[in-house]
């Protein structure tokens, strides 16, 4: 896990935080939403996941003209033998990248966004399951309206973190330049360690056992309840027309256990879940639409509640 961390980082310049999100999700079980403008290395980030993992990988590119079958898979007549085959679809791998999924149309969207809840798929009348592990890594692009979808703010909870990336420094842009150049002389990229099957799952087991205190517990519930109720924080619970349900909890402790996993302690700490409050809960919660309108953001408002909720 470690040489898996090690290696993704270092073909990611600048993206350490990226890394440790994709990696505390793989751990967790949880799939990531990664959101930021064209060229700063999602699809790359997402690939070398891919290559670094002893794992089936599909990437689908996401269009308007997209239709579920496309996903999901068809049932195909086979006349030789007079009866119905279901082909599956790229949805049945380990590892999706769904690119620019708010360029797919609505009902894609949410046969993909059922798939991610139910680890099934259901086509025809009959019920497939999808494998072990399986993780979907969808990356949208903010600045293009033209054309896309908006994720359904119901269906946005399915994923366990909700990552933005940001514009690099000019120190992190010229490291790039470098990186890319080198790639281009050396007509690869380097080749990463592959983590095995078994090995990941492992690293899934230990990870889930790793220990919250109650106090820790405590503290992750009164962060959650903050968004529903006026006990700690009225002004930001004003600002929050649908608060975060059980679901945010419950990933939100998932995910401190993988992060804590990941830096090799066996418990996780208040840290933790403060470095995690905003990817695991912004995106399930919808603001009024005087606070939206006032320029607040569920990232902002998590991050004040972050400063107002002490851990106990
Ligand atoms: N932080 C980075 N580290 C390494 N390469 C980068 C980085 N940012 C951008 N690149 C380069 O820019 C190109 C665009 O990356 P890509 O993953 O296709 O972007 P996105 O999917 O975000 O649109 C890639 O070829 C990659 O080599
Ligand atoms: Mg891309």
């Amino acid at each position: 896990m470690a040489a898996l961390a090690a290696s993704l980082g270092a073909g990611l310049i600048g993206r350490g935080n990226l890394v440790e999100r994709l990696l505390v999700a793989l751990v967790a079980g949880g799939h990531v939403l990664v959101e930021g403008a064209p060229g700063l290395a999602k699809t790359r980030a997402v690939k070398r996941l891919a290559s670094g993992l002893e794992v089936s990988f599909a990437r689908i590119q996401c269009t308007p003209d997209l239709m579920p079958a496309d996903l999901t898979g068809t049932p195909v007549w086979r006349p030789d033998r007079g009866v119905f085959e279901f082909v599956e679809g790229p949805v049945f791998h380990s590892l999706i990248l769904v690119d620019e999924i708010n360029r797919a149309p609505p009902k894609v969207q949410s046969a993909l966004l059922e798939a991610m809840a139910e680890g099934q798929v259901t086509a025809g009348g009959t019920t497939y399951p999808l494998p072990t592990p399986f993780m979907v890594v969808a990356t949208q692009n903010p600045i293009e309206h033209e054309g896309t979808f908006p994720l359904p703010e119901a269906q946005l909870d399915r994923f366990l973190l909700h990552v933005l990336v940001e514009l690099p420094g000019a120190d992190d842009e010229r490291r790039i330049l470098d990186l890319v150049e080198k790639e281009t002389a050396e007509h690869a990229e380097a080749p990463l360690p592959r983590l095995a099957a078994s090995d990941l799952a492992a690293a899934r087991e230990q990870a889930m056992r790793v220990h919250l205190a109650p106090a820790l517990k405590d503290y992750i519930v009164r962060l959650v309840t903050a968004t529903r109720e006026d006990g700690i924080a009225p002004e930001v619970r004003k600002a929050i027309e649908h608060p975060v349900s059980p679901r945010g909890t419950i990933g939100l402790a998932l995910a401190a256990k993988a992060k804590a996993y990941l830096a090799g302690r066996d418990h996780a700490v208040p840290e933790d879940v403060a470095d995690l409050a905003a990817d695991a809960l912004a995106h399930r919660m919808v603001l009024t639409w005087r606070a939206a309108a006032e320029g607040e953001t569920a990232r902002g408002l998590v991050r004040r509640l972050v400063d107002r909720v002490r851990p106990l």
